[in-house]
């Protein structure tokens, strides 16, 4: 998965290289992943009446956006906005706070929350929780990226795209400090770097 930068084609219009310490995933292993998540989840969801794709806001648009692409199958999207990091910091507050909440009722229907990353799994919980107690017919969760040696609540994911080392990382819809969500691949911030 890691890949050193060798070509930094793809890279420079969008960012200087040097502030890019590594190419943990490139776009074109996103894109299979993210075909492969497709395929798989239109097989998993075929025959259900009312699968909701519920996308966390905001890192999760892109993901959301190629993913529902690749399904074959009907489905509604709806959105909701959580804070659980400021910005500047990197850590989950553990305190997750709705910033908004779906327009879309749940009840009965077969919701599957998009997630960018899960990290201590602390956001995921919270979400998990407060969708449950609507009571949707299935809840499942499918998050592009996943730091299992991160996680302080074992919440189960039942779709992953990678699982990536504990390092920070952005782009493709993952910010540093609000900016660079517009990468097309996922990236590690060099050591030091101040963009
Ligand atoms: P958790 O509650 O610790 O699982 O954190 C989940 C949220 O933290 C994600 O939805 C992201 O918004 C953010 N986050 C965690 N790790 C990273 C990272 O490496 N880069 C960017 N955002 C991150
Ligand atoms: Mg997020």
């Amino acid at each position: 998965m890691t890949n050193h930068i060798d070509d930094t084609s793809y890279i420079t219009p969008f960012i200087d290289p040097a502030l890019v310490s590594e190419v943990l995933i490139d776009p074109l292993t996103l894109h299979n992943r993210i075909h492969e998540l497709g395929a798989q989840l239109s097989v998993d969801y075929a025959g259900a009446r009312d699968l909701l794709l519920v996308s966390v806001l905001k890192g999760s648009v892109l993901f959301l956006t190629d993913l529902m692409r690749c399904l074959t199958i009907p489905h509604a999207i709806d959105f909701m906005a959580v804070t659980s990091y400021g910005v500047n910091a990197r850590k989950s507050t553990g305190t997750v706070r709705i910033d908004m909440d779906l327009r879309q009722n749940i009840e009965g229907r077969d919701v599957l929350v998009v997630e960018d990353i899960v990290d201590s799994g602390l956001t995921l919980d919270y979400i998990c929780r407060l969708l449950n107690a609507r009571h949707p017919a299935s809840l499942k969760v499918c998050a592009l990226l996943s730091k299992p040696s991160r996680r302080k609540i074992d919440i189960p994911i039942d779709y992953i795209g990678f699982n990536i080392p504990d390092k920070f990382v952005f782009g493709y819809g993952l910010d540093w400090d609000e900016l660079y969500r517009n990468l097309p691949f996922i990236g590690v911030v060099a050591d030091g770097a101040v963009h």
